[in-house]
């Protein structure tokens, strides 16, 4: 069975050929008869039976349990409310990536209400069509909230309609938002927008600078990433009116029940002043009869109970914040901008004990170059502690995909490499063995139907070299983001001048290093031959070969060559079975690693 998220049950049918005729939908509704036209062709009658009546856009507490019965040709979906139903069509919609059904019926409910993906459109615009992109996918792997982070210190992306002088060149206008909400529900996602106060300001700040706490004005608008000094000042009548007027016109836009109020990394001001801040965003939120969310830095004694509290700085601060009452929406270890492999996202549960797998993941090699930067990450959330209130809910979680590093063109493969085993955990809470099996399949299934297409940029723009890009990976966490240098002064306690950072919001990221996977899939199938055994001759012609094509690509020597020159010297142990200190040749190289260096390392030895 090849269905992610892994459904509650399966009861198998006798197995029947697909047909691959257009679906026809009887009982449906607007909203359904057009999600059966997305369907893939199987040749079914898909028969709605739905208890209540459609709804404009999906609420967080709306039932999503769903089933579906497979008699002959007709397909029988049962639900209590459409986004029941349309969950039930992604599931048929994968059955059909097939060339036969097997399946007698399917009974599924999700663990958490809250299964999102937040995008960062401000680092780097993202158009609609990619959002709506995102929306398809979504559908497919049943999550349901889209969280879009519209405002940074780089970019303000929403075109108020009080305050146009605020919005970027690139920015979202009202009737774009709403086509988008109206989009996201049709595939029954939730769309929850942010506006990051009072820090992450310097694109509200450098068009009003009046606004500004103390001193924080910035000279102008800026690029550069990492944390800005710009912030809001609580205290300005101005500036406040400013901020009920935008989250007025979000509410306006925006139905859903929740708006995000940001509130992370306030470099600016003193905490009271940020939680005055903040404290005034949620009573107007409640005002416009809405629930905030906040970053976890709000996490206060005073931060008003019904905030729902998005941990990010660690899984602690899920613990902390539940304690104190706030219902939590989990992100701390489904950050998708830190190019990890997807099992390393996938060992986490949002509800679960974290322990075990924070220990996998500081002893994954994978991740060796990057060590002293988790344990860094694990100390710097300094949470406050807090009166005990009646424990919080875990609402679920999101994963985030933060765009320092990340284009329009770029986004659908670092959200889908990883994405849909986070959704997985979302859905079903589950962990099973063959998730990434499915995850390449469903992959596959989404590029037939032509929502999503399969990522091999890199590997086309440079054929003769496909052997060594497709067993390099990008470095992890934050190294590509803080460079070499900026790392070491990191991991040495952030003294003296900041180390320049190789990236900024106009650097082209358009080097092998953008395009290649998080997680190199071919290095996986060289590791399974290993250890399986298997011939290995094929792969170390490649691996030769390689060596040979970049001498004819001069302009990637600086880049390339010392991964390239590792990837051979990798062969020739391979060949002679040595693996003593192969782990050395790993990397990273650059902004490069070669992870099949651990294979080779831990390969049985070879009689
Ligand atoms: C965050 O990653 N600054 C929420």
């Amino acid at each position: 069975m090849s269905l992610l998220p892994a459904p509650r049950t399966v009861l198998a049918g006798p197995p029947r050929p697909l047909r691959r005729r257009p679906n026809r939908a009887t009982g449906a509704s607007e909203r359904l008869a057009a999600a059966v036209g997305r369907l893939p062709p199987m040749g079914l009658t898909v028969r709605f039976d739905v208890a209540s009546s459609p709804k404009p856009v999906p609420a967080l507490g709306d039932v999503a349990a769903y089933r579906l019965r497979l008699e002959d040709a007709v397909a029988l979906v049962d639900a209590k409310t459409e986004w029941g139903a349309l969950a039930a069509l992604a599931t048929l919609a994968q059955l059909g990536g097939g060339d036969r059904l097997a399946v007698a019926e399917v009974r599924d409910a999700p663990r958490f209400p809250w299964r999102g993906l937040m995008i960062d459109t401000a680092r780097h615009f993202m158009s609609l069509a990619t959002l709506r992109r995102a929306l398809d996918a979504m559908w497919f792997y049943k999550l349901n909230v889209l969280h879009l982070h519209l405002t940074d210190d780089q970019g303000f992306r929403f075109r108020s309609a009080a305050y146009p002088e605020l919005a970027s060149a690139d920015a979202y206008g009202a009737d774009e938002l709403r086509a988008l909400v109206a989009y996201a529900a049709d595939r029954g996602v939730r769309v929850v927008p942010e506006l990051d106060m009072p820090g992450h300001a310097t694109s509200w700040l450098a068009a009003r600078p009046e606004w500004a706490f103390g001193d924080t004005a910035p000279a102008g608008p800026s690029a550069r990433f990492g944390i800005h000094r710009a912030c809001l000042d609580p205290r300005n009548a101005n500036a406040q009116a400013a901020v009920s007027a935008l989250l007025a016109e979000l509410a306006a836009i925006f139905p859903d029940e929740f708006c995000h109020i940001g509130g992370d990394e306030v470099a600016g001001m003193p905490d009271e002043q940020q939680a005055l801040f903040n404290g005034g965003a949620v009573r107007r939120l409640a005002a416009l009869g809405k629930r905030a969310v906040g970053w976890d830095e709000c996490l206060r004694a005073d931060l008003p109970a019904e905030t729902v509290v998005q941990v990010w700085r660690g899984m602690r601060g899920r613990d902390v914040a539940l304690n104190a009452g706030h219902d939590v929406v989990v992100s701390a270890p489904y950050y998708l901008d830190l190019f990890y492999p997807a099992d390393v996202h996938y060992a986490f549960h949002p509800a679960g004990d974290y322990r075990a797998a924070e220990a996998a993941r500081a002893a994954d090699p994978r991740l060796a170059h990057v060590s002293e930067g988790l344990r860094w990450m694990n100390e710097f959330a300094n949470f406050p502690k807090l009166p005990s209130r009646p424990a919080g809910r875990v609402l679920g979680g999101e994963a985030c995909l933060w765009s320092e590093l990340v284009t329009d063109e770029l986004l659908d493969a670092r959200v889908w490499s990883r994405m849909p085993a986070i959704a997985e955990r979302f859905w079903s809470g589950q962990a099973r063995d063959d998730v990434l099996e499915r995850l390449a399949l469903t992959r596959r299934q989404l590029a037939a139907l032509g929502v999503v297409p399969e990522d091999r940029a890199a590997m086309d723009a440079h054929a003769d070299l496909a052997p060594l890009i497709e067993m390099l990976e990008p470095v992890k966490w934050y190294r590509r983001l803080l460079g070499d240098a900026g790392y070491r002064q990191r991991m040495n306690g952030m003294g003296g001048a900041v180390a320049p950072r190789p990236y900024d919001a106009r650097t082209p990221l358009n080097r092998i290093v953008d395009r290649i996977a998080p997680e190199s899939l071919a290095s996986r199938r060289a590791e399974a031959d290993l250890a399986a055994g298997a011939p290995m001759q094929g792969w170390i012609d490649g691996w030769r070969r390689q060596r040979v094509a970049l001498d004819a690509n001069p302009a990637l020597q600086a880049e390339l060559g010392a991964a390239s020159d590792a990837l051979a010297e990798l062969a020739e142990r391979v060949a002679d079975g040595r693996r003593e200190d192969a782990a050395a040749l790993a990397g990273p190289f650059g902004e490069y690693l070669l992870p099949i260096a651990y294979a080779v390392a831990d390969a049985p030895a070879r009689s």
